[in-house]
C-alpha cells in the first residue's frame, strides 16, 4: 500500500502574515484527517512562520525550488544545507515553471535532485509534455528523456526516496484538467519506466503524483486510477477550504 501524498505549490503567492492566517484554518480543516501525507511548499520568505505553524501537525513544510552547491558566490540561490536548517523535509524540483520561465534543464534537474538527497531531503520530481507535444503525440518520449535526465546516476536507494509528479504543462492553472484516463495513461508509463529501471520494490512502492487544475470536485475521479498516488496542487492550495477539501478526498 502506498501512502497517498497530497501537496500544495504555493508558487509567488503569501507572505509570511498570509501563510500564518492559512494554517489557523487549516489545521482546523484537517485535525481528523489520517493515513495521508500533506506536503505545502510556501516561498522562501514564509518557511519560518509556516514551519512554526504546523509544529505538531501532520503536515510537512517544503520548498519550491533549490541550488544543488552547498554555498558559495551564488547571488540569490538557496542550499540545500539551509533549507533542512529551515526545517524543510521536501524540494519541488523540476517544476514546469522553473524549466520555462528559469531554463532548469535536465542536467540541473538531475543536480539538484542528487543535492536534495544527499542532504536528506525529499525531492518531489516533476515531468510533463506541453501542448504541442501532446498534440504531436510525443508524451511518453518527453516522459521518457525527462526521467532519464533527472534519474541518471541514482542508486536504488534514492530511487526509494523520491517522490514523482506528472504535470501536463497544459493542464497547470489552465482549469483544464487532464482526465483520470489520460492522467492513468502516463502514471503507468512512468511507474512501467521505473519498473525497469529499479526492479519490483522500487516501482510498486514510488509514489507518482498528478499535478494541473486539481480541484475538490475532481480528486476522487483522479485517485480511483492505479497509478495515481496524490496530487500536486497550485491554485486551490492557496484557499484553507479547497485545499482542505482536497485532503479530505474519500
Ligand atoms: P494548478 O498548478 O493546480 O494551479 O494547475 C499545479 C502545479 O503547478 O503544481
Amino acid at each position: 500500500m502506498r501512502t497517498p501524498i497530497i501537496a500544495g505549490n504555493w508558487k509567488m503567492n503569501k507572505t509570511a502574515s498570509e501563510a500564518r492566517a492559512f494554517f489557523s484554518e487549516f489545521i482546523k480543516l484537517i485535525k481528523d484527517v489520517k493515513d495521508i501525507e500533506i506536503i505545502i511548499a510556501p516561498p522562501f520568505t514564509a518557511l519560518s512562520a509556516a514551519n512554526d505553524a504546523v509544529k505538531d501537525t501532520i503536515i510537512k513544510i517544503s520548498v519550491q525550488d533549490m541550488f544543488w552547491e552547498e554555498k558559495g558566490a551564488f547571488t540569490g540561490e538557496v542550499s540545500p544545507i539551509m533549507i533542512k536548517d529551515a526545517g524543510c523535509s521536501h524540494c519541488i524540483i523540476g517544476h514546469s515553471e522553473r524549466r520555462q520561465y528559469f531554463g532548469d534543464t535536465d542536467e540541473a534537474v538531475n543536480k539538484k535532485i542528487k543535492a536534495a538527497l544527499k542532504f536528506g531531503l525529499v525531492p518531489i520530481f516533476c515531468i510533463g509534455e506541453n501542448l504541442k507535444e501532446r498534440e504531436a503525440h510525443k508524451t511518453m518520449k518527453v516522459i521518457e528523456t525527462q526521467l532519464q535526465g533527472g534519474l541518471t546516476g541514482l542508486s536504488e536507494n534514492d530511487m526509494d526516496k523520491i517522490i514523482l509528479a506528472y504535470e501536463p504543462v497544459w493542464a497547470i492553472g489552465t482549469g483544464k484538467t487532464a482526465t483520470p484516463a489520460q492522467a492513468q495513461e502516463v502514471h503507468k508509463f512512468i511507474r512501467d519506466y521505473i519498473r525497469k529501471k529499479s526492479g519490483d520494490k522500487i516501482a510498486d512502492g514510488m509514489r507518482i503524483l498528478y499535478g494541473g487544475s486539481v480541484t475538490p470536485e475532481n480528486i476522487n475521479g483522479l485517485m480511483a486510477e492505479d497509478d495515481i498516488d496524490g496530487a500536486l496542487v497550485g491554485g486551490a492550495s492557496l484557499k484553507p477550504d479547497s485545499f482542505a477539501g482536497i485532503a479530505r478526498f474519500a
